[in-house]
């Protein structure tokens, strides 16, 4: 244990960009059991810490990277802490204790983890953040997840394409809303949106009545959706067009995913909106099926899919690396500055999807088949 640790520590010194590393530490992962380095024989025991069942992405997340890690040979607990900051860092205490070799955590606040990261470090534990980097604590080895900015960018290109904006066509009425305010992603969505969308909120292209749209980006929060709840989502757009949608009609939604899309989309239903009748565009993120099902029904423009399985089989590599004393595989060392060190990231690519495409993307990739859909 202790030689791998120091293998670990070594390994978590050092990195690597894409491109410059040779085939073989990828064929190695689910080769003999991840335990070669071990010196004592043990299987190495990874922790996964995701932040919720509640939301259909974490479910898949955490079920592939199990699999993925089961079959490359190494033991695995996987927890999920109800969105509640203080149930994982119990969680993350608990692999601690178990001797956990490698954490993996999708925290829920990035900011909360600093203590609980301290502990991990003086047992030697690299910690990798999956999806969600980890603020203020320099215990975060690796950050391996989408370009969240370029979601964001997708969104608000997707809205000034669609809406002719670059061509001058307006005004139209806009309501933007933005994810949760203790997750750093949030940010990084709204952001790449905003910068897209801002130019034609000056020119008066795009109109916001309810008057909820940050002065800055860096005012973000104003408009978050605590816990990505998509009843908060819903009750909060409820207000906006019971508020200011009297006599008008909205014609674009801003919303950075899909859990907040499907509270909007419930919120329009609600009064009066109608598929093909004036629906206004909303966009999305993450692909889950009841809003696959609602943009084929025409209540979506678009939604951002995030291949989890892409990112499940990064993070099984970067662990493998880790293990065997590797260096580690990123491609990104300038973007994710959490405050006291900028990590070592993996990015992968985020991808529009519509109603058009859904069966070119998620269905022929695997992600979801034709029946479940319902195509
Ligand atoms: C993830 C999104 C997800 C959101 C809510 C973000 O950190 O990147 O994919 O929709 O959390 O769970």
């Amino acid at each position: 244990m202790t030689s791998m640790r120091k293998a670990v520590a070594a390994a978590a010194g050092m990195t690597l960009l894409f491109g410059a590393l040779t085939a073989c530490s990828s064929e190695r992962a689910g080769s003999e059991s991840g335990g070669g380095e071990t010196g004592g024989g043990d299987t190495p025991l990874i922790g996964i810490a995701m932040p919720t069942r509640s939301l259909e992405r974490w479910n898949n997340d955490g079920a592939h990277l199990e699999e993925l890690l089961g079959d490359a040979g190494y033991e695995t607990t996987l927890q999920y802490a109800d969105n509640k900051v203080d149930q994982q860092i119990t969680q993350l205490q608990n692999m601690i204790n178990q001797g956990a070799d490698v954490l993996v955590i999708a925290s829920i606040d990035g900011t909360a983890l600093g203590p609980v990261l301290d502990a991990a470090a003086k047992e030697e534990i690299p910690v990798i953040a999956y999806d969600r980097l980890i603020n203020d604590s320099e215990h975060v080895d690796y950050y391996a997840t989408f370009d969240n900015e370029k979601v964001g960018t997708l969104q608000g290109e997707f809205i000034a394409e669609q809406l002719g904006l670059a061509g001058g066509a307006g005004p139209f009425n806009l309501e933007p809303f933005a994810g949760s305010p203790d997750d750093n992603n949030a940010r990084f969505f709204f952001k790449g949106a905003w910068d897209v969308l801002t130019p034609y909120v000056e020119s008066g292209q795009l109109v916001v009545p309810s008057g909820k749209a940050p002065a800055t980006v860096d005012d973000w929060t104003t408009i978050g959706i605590q816990g990505w709840e998509s009843a908060k989502a819903q009750s909060e757009m409820e207000n906006r067009l019971n508020s200011f949608y009297t006599d008008k009609k909205v014609n674009v939604v801003l919303s950075p995913n899909d859990s907040l899309a499907l509270g909007i989309e419930q919120a329009l239903e609600g009064s009066g909106y109608a598929a093909g009748e004036g629906w206004p565009l909303v966009t999305g993120q993450d692909a889950d099926e009841a809003n696959v099902k609602n943009m084929l029904a025409g209540k979506q423009a678009m939604t951002v899919w995030k291949d989890t399985r892409t990112l499940g089989d990064q993070v099984a590599k970067m662990v493998q690396q880790i293990v065997d004393g590797e260096e580690v595989e990123v491609n990104d060392t300038e973007t994710y500055d959490n405050g006291v060190k900028v990590v070592p990231s993996f990015l992968l690519d985020p991808q529009v999807v519509t109603a058009d495409t859904v069966q070119t993307t998620l269905v022929d990739s695997g992600f979801y088949t034709a029946d479940k859909l319902g195509l």
